[in-house]
């Protein structure tokens, strides 16, 4: 959807999908699971079908998978880009025109977006997110000192190349959620640390410490 179409890009995406399927680099799969128990709590909870926003949703990929579930009645993915998408409930608004808006959401998830937002001002894009919906599921990285850092950086170098996604310079520590938790004035409902994303040779290089998934609503 965004891709940026040139030779040497797909080439390397090329290779790049081919190693993550040989190598366990599917990073979606659990992230699915654990978002998919979420929506469909949200739904029962409320006894209707939900909408959901994808918060930060480059291709879609995660939406996707989730679209046909019968308890969702719309996912609307944003991001920075510009672009026109829309499937049979899937539909796809630039991240301005969201927040110019007054949709209101059941739901929001942002996977593996905060870090690229930038660790300093994720707080401000959660408080902006809690007017479209109380409730979001984050998923985003720790990092555990310089090493753990450069290896997170190396992965988000070879995970968004040809894609144009900044790498970021810095990731989260514990000290850091919890103050963009404070900051956002938010609540954590739940959080799930060591959360292990890959499989394979992609679980080794980067193991579960550097996962986690949390649950936050605005504290009113
Ligand atoms: C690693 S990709 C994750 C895409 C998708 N959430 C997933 O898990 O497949 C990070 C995404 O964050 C988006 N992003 C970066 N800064 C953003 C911002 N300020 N607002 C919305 N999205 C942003 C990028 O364009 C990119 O699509």
């Amino acid at each position: 959807m965004r891709f940026k179409e040139n030779n040497y890009n797909k080439i390397f995406v090329g290779i790049s999908n081919f190693i993550r399927t040989i190598c366990g680099g599917d990073r979606l799969k659990r992230i699915i699971e654990i978002i998919e128990k979420l929506l469909k709590e949200t739904s029962k909870e409320s006894n209707k079908k939900i909408r959901i926003l994808d918060f930060g949703c480059g291709s879609m990929e995660i939406s996707k998978k989730l679209q046909n579930k019968k308890y969702i009645k719309q996912i609307v993915g944003s991001d920075i880009f510009k672009h026109k998408f829309r499937t049979k409930k899937m539909v796809y608004l630039e991240n301005d025109k969201l927040f110019k808006s007054k949709k209101k959401f059941d739901i929001i998830f942002v996977v593996d977006v905060l870090h690229h937002i930038g660790v300093e001002e994720a707080h401000k894009i959660i408080k902006k997110l809690y007017k479209h919906s109380n409730k979001i599921i984050v998923k985003d990285h720790f990092e555990h000192g310089l090493l753990s850092r450069s290896l997170l950086r190396f992965v988000d170098f070879y995970a968004n190349y040809g894609y144009g996604v900044n790498v970021p310079d810095k990731y989260f520590d514990k000290k850091m959620w919890k103050k963009t938790i404070l900051k956002s004035k938010s609540k954590e409902l739940f959080r799930k640390e060591n959360f292990q994303q890959h499989d394979g040779l992609f679980n080794i290089i980067l193991n579960k410490k550097h996962h986690f998934v949390s649950i936050i609503k605005a504290d009113e």
